[in-house]
């Protein structure tokens, strides 16, 4: 695995990580980068991930857009916080790469306003915990951080990684597209562990 800077740096640059939660957790790699650096082409390298992808942003972010959980009442295992999906209000259908990417654009301009989407639509914000992976040690919360700590907008696309057969990729698998693409992986242990030392809470 990658050290936490290494993948803060590439997330800076624009590039995609793989970041993979806890065996015990959901034990899936996610592709992240941040919402800033959401280019087409890279909207289209994460969808290649086959997995669902979300746009994780914070309580503010909701309020403003009055994005609200999709259901009322949330059993998912995990608390998934799933929100109102949306697409720019400049979308002929909001699928695409390109109309996926100004969606999730649009989401990093602090000027935007409830005129700017079209609800629903295809893009899935998920509702990220203030305090991130240190409250949550979730793919939610992991693509805040990075972009956060990338010096970007806090606001992270994710999209899990499917094998060939459909399956959850395995970490073999995981570390083998990793190099294919000379991609940074990190686990979200590690983020926690890094954040707890460089904001001395250890
Ligand atoms: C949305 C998901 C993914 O697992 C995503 O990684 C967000 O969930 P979490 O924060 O629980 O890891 O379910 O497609
Ligand atoms: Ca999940
Ligand atoms: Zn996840």
């Amino acid at each position: 695995l990658n050290t936490i800077p290494e993948a803060v740096e590439a997330i800076a640059r624009g590039e995609v990580v793989i970041v993979i939660d806890a065996e015990d957790r959901e034990n899936e790699g996610d592709f992240i980068c941040a919402g800033e650096k959401a280019t087409p082409e890279t909207i289209n390298f994460i969808l290649g991930g086959r997995g669902q992808l979300c746009v994780s942003v914070l309580p503010e972010v909701c309020k403003k857009l009055e994005l609200n959980p999709i259901v009322a009442h949330n059993n998912a295992p995990l608390q998934t916080a799933f929100m109102t999906p949306i697409d720019i209000a400049t979308a002929k259908t909001g699928i695409t790469a390109g109309e996926r990417s100004e969606t999730i654009r649009k989401l990093t301009d602090p000027d935007m306003e409830m005129a700017d989407f079209i609800r629903p639509g295809h893009v899935y914000p998920l509702l990220a915990m203030e305090g991130g992976v240190l409250r949550r040690a979730g793919h939610t919360e992991a693509a805040v951080d990075l972009s956060r700590m990338a010096g970007l907008a806090p606001v992270g696309v994710l999209c899990e990684i499917l094998n060939e057969t459909g399956d959850r990729a395995s970490r073999e698998d995981l570390a083998e597209i990793a190099k294919a693409n000379n991609l940074k992986i990190i686990s979200i242990e590690s983020l926690i562990a890094h954040r707890r030392v460089s904001e001395k809470l250890v």
